[in-house]
């Protein structure tokens, strides 16, 4: 047998071999990858919060969602209950006397102020900060109607600027 030959098959033989370690390795990841679900579990971020009828006017609290659903005549709109500080529920007081007030270009009638329990930040009506540690407004969150029942829909992921109404 020549050299060159044992070089040949040599080759041939680690080629093979490659490609067989690699054949395993692949066929190893594609059964791994085969024992995790293709689900998310991550809580979806729209969801159905009832029927137009179940919301009177004026303010409706959320628990679930902590999220404030207010209501004048046949609109609505949302704002979030989670503190802009760290993250606290925070809660609504009514006012004494309610205003209207421009917000987002829109009047808006304003029933309520909130006040975070946890560090005393508070917001007005419109959910602006107005003073202690949180930095921001609370957040404005899409309102809209199910298209299969009619039910009122809320988009977590989606923020809206202040000028947002869904008229029903
Ligand atoms: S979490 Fe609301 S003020 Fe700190």
């Amino acid at each position: 047998m020549s050299e060159d030959t044992v070089d040949r098959r040599d080759f041939l033989f680690r080629v093979g071999a490659g490609a067989g370690v690699a054949a395993i390795a692949y066929q190893a990841a594609a059964s791994l990858r085969s024992l995790v679900p293709n689900v998310s579990y991550d809580a979806p971020t729209t969801v159905k919060l009832g029927s137009v009828s179940e919301f009177p006017d004026g303010l409706k609290f959320l628990p679930d969602q902590r999220l404030f659903v207010f209501r004048e005549g046949n609109t609505f709109h949302a704002i979030s209950a989670v503190c802009t500080h760290l993250g606290c529920t925070a809660r609504a007081e009514a006012l004494s006397s309610p205003e209207v007030r421009q917000v987002g270009g829109a009047p808006l009638r304003l029933t309520h102020r909130f006040q975070c329990p946890c560090h005393g930040s508070k917001y007005t009506g419109d959910g602006s900060n107005a003073s202690g540690p949180a930095p921001r407004p609370l957040a404005w969150y899409h309102l809209s109607l199910a298209a299969d029942d009619g039910q009122l829909v809320v988009d977590l992921a989606r923020e809206v600027e202040h000028d947002f109404r869904l008229t029903v």
